[in-house]
C-alpha cells in the first residue's frame, strides 16, 4: 500500500464521496494508485437514501438493453464485491441479502403493463416468472388479496446503501485513500488539461487524473469548461424507513415491487428489521425536503399493496437526489478534458452500478484503457458534434 502525504501529487483526484466515489477510490488504491478523495461528508449522497434494490431486470424499461447488460454484470459481481468490503474493512457488513423480487399488479391495467414487461424479459432470455396472484400471496402471504399477478425474479437483490458507504470509506482509508472533508469549490485547468481542485478550506490538491463523481452536482463544478459534462438533473425521491418488530415477522421476504396508478413502489425488507419504502420521482431542482404529500402518497400505495404495514413503526422520512442524464444512463470514462474522468449520471441505478464502475473505471485510470463494457457509456456521447445532424446518430453512438 502507498500512502502520500495529504497534500501530495496524486495519481487521482476523486471529486465527491458518495457510493460512487468512495468505490472507485478504494479499487484505485488496490491498484496502487496513489489516490485522493475530496467531499465535505464523505459516506453522503443518494446512496444513503436509497433503499438498495438491485433490480436489473425488474427495473428494466423499453429501449435500456445496454444498460441492463451492465446492471446485470454489476449484479453478478454483487456478491464477491461486498465479501471483499466486508473483508478489507476489517469486517464491516454490506446487508447484501440474495433475496429475489417479486413485481406485482394490483388492477387489470397494471398486469397488463406487468405482462409487456414478462414478455419483454422473455424475449431478451432474462429469468423472470409469471405469477397468478394466489401465487404471488403464496410467496408473499402479507400482499393485499386484491393482487391481480405478477412476476417472480429470483435474481434481483439487495443491499444496504448505508452500510456499503461505511465499509466503503472504511476500506478505502485501509488501503490507503487519503480523504480531504472540504468541498472542492473550483476544477483546476492547467494547459488545456484538469489538474487539481481548489478547495473551500483553502489550498488545492493536484493530481493526474481527476474523478468527477459528485453526482447531480457534477457539472455545476465551478472551472468546468463548457460542453464537457451534459446537465446531470437531481431528481428527487422521498423514501420511508419503517421497522418490523420481531413479533410480525417473517413479514415480507423479498423486495416486493409494483405500478400503482402509474407510480412506481417497492418495498425492501432487510435482515435486521427495517422495511423501507420507496420511492417519488419528482424534478424540481435541488430540494430535498420531505413534504406531507410525499409520504401521504407513499404510505397510501404502500397500505393498498401490503394492508399490514401501518401497524409499523415509522422510523425516519428522508430524500435524496438521484442524478439523471440526459438519457438516464450512467457517464463512465474519459471526458473531453484531457484527465478529467466522469463517473455520475447513475440516476436510479447507483447503488446496482457500484462494483461495475468501480472496476471499470480503476482499470482504466491503472492502465489507460477503458474496457469495452463501459464504452457505450463514454461522456462523451452528448457532445454537440455528435448529435449532428439529428438525434439517431446519437442513439446509434448510445
Ligand atoms: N432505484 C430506485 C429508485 O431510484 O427509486
Amino acid at each position: 500500500m502507498t500512502r502520500l502525504p495529504s497534500d501530495a501529487h496524486a495519481d487521482v483526484l476523486v471529486i465527491g464521496g458518495g457510493i460512487i466515489g468512495l468505490a472507485v477510490a478504494w479499487r484505485s488504491a488496490q491498484r496502487g494508485l496513489r489516490t485522493t478523495l475530496v467531499d465535505p461528508s464523505p459516506g453522503g449522497g443518494a446512496g444513503r437514501v436509497a433503499a438498495g434494490m438491485l433490480a436489473p431486470v425488474t427495473e428494466l424499461q423499453y429501449g435500456e438493453e445496454p444498460l441492463l447488460r451492465l446492471g446485470m454484470a454489476s449484479n453478478e459481481r454483487y456478491a464477491d464485491f461486498a465479501a471483499e468490503l466486508t473483508e478489507a474493512s476489517g469486517g464491516k457488513d454490506t446487508g447484501y441479502r440474495r433475496c429475489g423480487t417479486v413485481a406485482v399488479a394490483l388492477d387489470s391495467d397494471d398486469r397488463e403493463e406487468l405482462r409487456e414487461l414478462h414478455a419483454f424479459h422473455r424475449r431478451l432470455g432474462l429469468d423472470s416468472t409469471w405469477l397468478t396472484g394466489r401465487e404471488a400471496r403464496k410467496l408473499e402471504p402479507m400482499l393485499a388479496p386484491g393482487v391481480r399477478g405478477g412476476l417472480h425474479v429470483a435474481e434481483d437483490h439487495q443491499v444496504d446503501g448505508r452500510r456499503m458507504l461505511t465499509a466503503l470509506l472504511s476500506a478505502g482509508e485501509r488501503a490507503g485513500v487519503v480523504v480531504h472533508r472540504a468541498e472542492a469549490v473550483e476544477l483546476l485547468v492547467e494547459g488545456g488539461r484538469a489538474a487539481g481542485a481548489r478547495l473551500g478550506t483553502g489550498g488545492s490538491l493536484t493530481a493526474d487524473r481527476i474523478v468527477l463523481a459528485a453526482g447531480p452536482h457534477s457539472h455545476r463544478l465551478p472551472g468546468l469548461p463548457e460542453g464537457v459534462l451534459p446537465a446531470i438533473r437531481p431528481v428527487k425521491g422521498q423514501i420511508l424507513r419503517l421497522r418490523i418488530p420481531d413479533a410480525y415477522q417473517p413479514f415480507l421476504s423479498r423486495n416486493v415491487r409494483a405500478v400503482v396508478r402509474g407510480r412506481h413502489l417497492y418495498l425492501v425488507p432487510r435482515e435486521n428489521g427495517e422495511l423501507v419504502v420507496g420511492a417519488t420521482t419528482e424534478e424540481q431542482g435541488y430540494d430535498t425536503t420531505v413534504t406531507a404529500g410525499g409520504v401521504y402518497e407513499l404510505l397510501r400505495d404502500a397500505h393498498e399493496l401490503v394492508p399490514g404495514l401501518t401497524e409499523l413503526p415509522l422510523v425516519e422520512t428522508s430524500a435524496g437526489l438521484r442524478p439523471g442524464s440526459p438519457d438516464n444512463a450512467p457517464l463512465l470514462g474519459p471526458t473531453s478534458l484531457p484527465g478529467l474522468v466522469a463517473a455520475t449520471g447513475h440516476y436510479r441505478n447507483g447503488v446496482l452500478l457500484t462494483p461495475v464502475t468501480a472496476d471499470l473505471l480503476s482499470e482504466y485510470l491503472a492502465t489507460g484503457e477503458l474496457p469495452e463494457p463501459a464504452r457505450p457509456f463514454s461522456p462523451t456521447r452528448f457532445s454537440s458534434d455528435r448529435l449532428s445532424p439529428d438525434r439517431s446518430t446519437t442513439k446509434a453512438l448510445a
